[in-house]
Order: C-alpha cells, then structure tokens, then sequence
C-alpha cells in the first residue's frame, strides 16, 4: 500500500490540522509505504514572497519531523525539488477536461478572491496535485474532506489516461480522516478551526506556549447548560469532547463518561492539559530543528533523491505512452 499526500506550506499549522492531517501522516508510515511532500509549487499560484516561501517551507517542514515523520521511515521531500512533477502535470494536461477544471470548487473561491491576477497556475493547480499523486502511482490519499474534488479529478485524469494510453497509473483513493476534520474553532464552534478563516483566540497552535494554550482553551466558548454531553446545540462542548477524545486517543463516549456530573471547567482544564502534554515534545523539538536549516535541507534532499527515483520510473514510462521522445532503450 503506497500513501501520498501533499502538505501547503504554511508555517503556522493549527490542532485541527495537527490532529486531521499530521498525525494521520505519522500513522502512514506504519501502514504502508508512505510519501510525503511539501508543495512549493503549489504555493506559487497566488501573491507570495519568494523568501518567505522558502522561510515557510522550512517551519513545515520542521514542524512534520517535530510531530514525528521520519525520514527513516517515509520519503519527505519538496516538491519543488522534483522535476518530473511539473513535467508530468504538463503530459496529464492532455487528458484533463477544460471544463472540469472551471467546476472546481477551490479555484472558483480562490479566483474571486483574488484582487490583482488571477494566474493560470491556480487554475491547473489541481492537475499539478493529480501528477503529484500519479507520479509515484500511490493507492491512498489522505486529505481533508475540502479536497474531495481535486481526488475526483485525479481519478478521471488516471483513468482517462489509462483508457488512451494503456494501464500504467494507479486509480487513487481518497481517505478523510475520522476525527480532526471537525475540530471547531474555540470562540466560533460552528465554524472550523483555521488559521485563515479563524479567531485567533479560537485556533490553537501547534506551536504555542503552554500558556497560552491554556488560556484558550479557558476562555473556549460554551453554553449555558453544565452537561458534558456532544449534542448540536452543544457545538462548543462537543468540539471539546472530540478534541480530547482524539488527543487521548479515547472515544467522545469515554470522555462523556468519566466527565458526568464534573461540568464545563473540569473539561476545558483537562482538554488543556491533554494537548499541552501532546504538544509540548513537539514544540521543543521544533524548536531545534527549525535552528538547523542545514540539517533540514539534507533531509529534504535525500528525501527528493528517493522520490525522484520512483517518479522517473512512471515518468518515462507516460512519455513512451504518449510518443514523446525516442523510444526507451531496454537493458
Ligand atoms: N491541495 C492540497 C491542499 O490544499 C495540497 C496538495 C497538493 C495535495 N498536492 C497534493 C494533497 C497531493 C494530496 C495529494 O491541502
């Protein structure tokens, strides 16, 4: 079983995606051949400064090998750094509907939010994300549930590849996390964690100092009843039952249990000190890392080798498909 998944580079990482997306990746690598790559050239498709990619590419990067990827274990890598990406997105290009690409959901919003060029890399950004994934013909794709659309079209892309050039690339599969796609934001249960979309108050970062995760998770916003109960007219309580829950790595019903009759302050002083506990080895050795960008870029780098070896081979192997360039020798 081989897993793929592409990470933005953003520094500033959140629980919800430390609990949906970072663990899960730290899980991958039990469970199967696991890559995983931070997406450079994915950032590029809106306004960015060049220097501050390169500065968030190291606190991701920093921030995935704090939580426990190991370069032992996975292959990590920038996508940047990979050329066959770029070059097979241009290939996939070729089986890729125009009008698939109008209907994508993310484009649309990104578009009509952007204010001075919409550029033509956000609107082929998801057959750069398919060539990410077919490159190194990966079963598996775990991501949130915002990205249902961009596997949808990856599958399509395989396929109509496979069905005009011959079965080369493997149709993948989308995996949405169970827990962490649904962790709230603190102040504003009904919307989702986020460190755009956000409060600041209401988003915990994966970085923050102890106290001032407790004082967030203190002033988390309630409701006036004082049963620690999930219910949707609880949405506050019950995003604090999941979070727990996940951070323990208990069900929401154990967490229900043991809190029955404590009420609200009891919970939010438990939670707190369950995602201190978490997040407090991971902070340190952020620290660390992220003080070595030396150590970072051979990390990458040997992570970039190792991809490279896998994507050239279906590289070469879609261009003699497809006709481009002279027939492979055989040796
Ligand atoms: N678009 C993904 C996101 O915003 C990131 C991504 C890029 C990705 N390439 C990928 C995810 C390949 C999975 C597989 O989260």
């Amino acid at each position: 079983m081989r897993i793929f998944s592409g990470i933005q580079p953003t520094g500033r990482k959140h629980l919800g995606n430390y609990i949906g997306a970072i663990t899960q990746y730290v899980d991958g690598q039990d469970r199967g051949e696991a890559i995983y790559c931070i997406v450079d050239l994915h950032a590029t498709g809106v306004p960015y400064q060049p220097a501050g990619l390169r500065e968030a590419v190291y606190d991701t990067a920093a921030t995935l090998l704090a939580a426990g990827l190991d370069p032992e274990r996975c292959i990590f890598f920038r996508q940047g750094d990979v050329h066959e990406h770029t070059e097979l997105c241009w290939l996939l290009c070729s089986v890729t509907a125009w009008g698939d690409l109008n209907r994508m959901h993310q484009f649309k919003e990104k578009a009509g939010a952007e204010r001075e060029l919409v550029s033509a890399s956000l609107f082929f950004y998801p057959v750069l994300q398919a060539a990410d994934v077919l490159a190194y013909r990966a079963h598996d794709v775990p991501v949130g549930d915002d990205q249902r659309q961009h596997v949808e079209l990856m599958r399509d892309i395989a396929q109509r590849f496979n069905a005009r050039f011959g079965e080369l690339l493997v149709v993948p599969e989308h995996r949405i996390p169970e827990v962490g796609a649904r962790i709230m934001d603190l102040q504003f249960p009904e919307r989702k964690m986020s460190t755009t979309g956000g409060s600041e108050q209401g988003t915990v970062l994966v970085l923050d100092e102890p106290a001032a995760v407790s004082r967030k998770f203190r002033s988390a916003v309630t409701d006036s009843g004082t049963e620690v109960r999930r219910s949707p007219e609880k949405p506050g309580v019950s995003n604090l039952i999941e979070i727990l829950a996940a951070v323990r790595e208990a069900t929401p019903e154990q967490v229900e249990r043991e809190f029955d009759g404590s009420g609200y302050g009891a919970l939010k002083q438990a939670v707190a000190e369950a995602v201190i506990a978490r997040l407090t080895p991971v902070r340190e050795r952020y620290q660390q890392l992220r003080g070595d960008e030396a150590l970072l870029e051979r990390i990458l780098a040997d992570g970039a080798e190792k991809a490279r070896a896998i994507a050239a081979g279906t590289l070469a192997e879609v261009r003699e498909a497809m006709g481009v360039g002279p027939v492979r020798r055989r040796g």
